[in-house]
């Protein structure tokens, strides 16, 4: 079995992140996302990895996860170029993939559980192809699968007016190599894409099998920036106490809390995990550092009260506000303009941001 992690596409409802880099390098809890990927696989028994690159951002994953060594896996980086969907990114690796059966991981998605369980049930059968699945509200917004009893797929549709089940395709699907064929066959769909979720239907008409497995734990495809702060907040839920840096004395410490390596949380700064400060970074006294939030790398916070955020990196917090549900790019600064004149809010924003005051 090999793996095949997607990290083209066009990132736009993640802007102005995404205009400086890829979304699957946007950490989550600090780690990158496509991370979080590399490690399902490898805790999946999968070492020898293809990751599909688009043209944005390509350079910065393939310096970031490099030969895959530092993660104990081993990567093919495969140039699928312009975004032409799913299943054109799929079929990009077919000379990687060969005879192999393979798992497709989107490489914007975290799955709490791992993918042990979906690699497990395929392989115990003879299939064509295996879907993650979860439980959703809104099925008419989804890709939902038809399944029997013992979760055999009968039938595929996208967003439908009248949902056969709420059971909708996530972003991990295992794959037999006879998919190569299918997509082969496929048309564009109205959106101008080759749809995964076609190939899979194409695969149902040849006559193959689809399993499926049904994910209990969450899953969280980090699209759009909303997605990022949920994600955030469902890993911080669950991550362990880990305290490598220095808290010093009358600094308030409560919750569950990691602190890198060379961060420093000052006499009178107060955190309230679960929280995540990465290293070299210092949060000052009468900063105050709430649930949910992830201050990445070299960064200073000053003064600020900051919750349900994540500060991507390198920057500078310095005013004495408070700050919520906020996605913060690498290098920003935030300062204050009290004592400025004319009074009033000072902005030097990209294109696509988005403030609220
Ligand atoms: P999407 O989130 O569906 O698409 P996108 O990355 O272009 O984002 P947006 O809609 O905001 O513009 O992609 C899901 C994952 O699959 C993501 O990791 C990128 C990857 N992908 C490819 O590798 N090739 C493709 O052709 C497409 C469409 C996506």
């Amino acid at each position: 079995m090999k793996g095949l992690i997607l990290s083209g596409g066009t990132g736009s409802r993640l802007r102005p992140i995404t205009h400086t880099g890829p979304k699957q390098l946007v950490p989550v809890a600090n780690k990158p996302v496509i991370e979080y990927a590399v490690e399902d696989l490898k805790n999946a028994g999968i070492t020898e990895i293809g990751v599909v690159l688009g043209h944005k951002g390509r350079e910065e994953i393939q310096e970031h996860l490099g030969d895959g060594s530092d993660y104990g896996v081993e990567i093919t980086y495969i140039i699928q170029g312009n975004p032409l969907g799913l299943a054109h990114a799929a079929g990009t690796a077919r000379d990687f993939v060969g005879d192999d059966d393979f798992v497709m991981y989107l490489g914007d998605n975290i799955l709490n559980e791992g993918i042990s369980e979906l690699v497990d049930s395929f392989e115990a059968g003879n299939y064509g192809a295996g879907i993650a699945l979860q439980r959703v509200d809104n099925p008419q917004a989804f890709g939902i699968a038809d399944v029997d009893d013992d979760e055999t797929v009968t039938r595929l549709v996208e967003k439908p007016d009248d949902p056969p089940s709420n059971l909708a395709l996530i972003g991990i699907y295992v794959f037999s190599p006879a998919v190569f064929d299918a997509i082969e066959r496929l048309e564009p769909s109205w959106r101008g894409e080759l749809e995964i979720t076609d190939a899979i239907q194409e695969l149902l008409e040849d006559g193959f099998a689809i399993d499926s497995h049904t994910v209990d734990g969450w899953w969280k495809d980090t699209g759009k920036p909303k997605d990022i702060l949920e994600a955030n907040r469902l890993v911080l839920q669950d991550t362990e106490q880990l305290l490598t840096g220095t808290i010093k004395d009358g600094a308030e410490v409560t919750g569950t809390v990691q602190i890198g390596e060379s961060a420093t949380v000052q006499n009178g700064a107060v955190i309230r995990g679960p929280v995540s400060i990465d290293s070299g970074t210092t949060i000052a006294s009468g900063s105050y550092i709430g649930p949910y939030t992830s201050i990445g790398p070299n960064t200073t916070i000053d003064g600020a009260h900051i919750e349900n955020t994540v500060v991507i990196g390198e920057s500078r917090i310095t005013c004495d506000e408070k700050i919520v549900n906020s996605l913060i790019g690498r290098a920003s600064e935030i300062e204050s303009a009290k004592g400025l004149l004319p009074d009033g809010h000072r902005f030097v924003i990209g294109e696509n941001s988005n403030v609220k005051l």
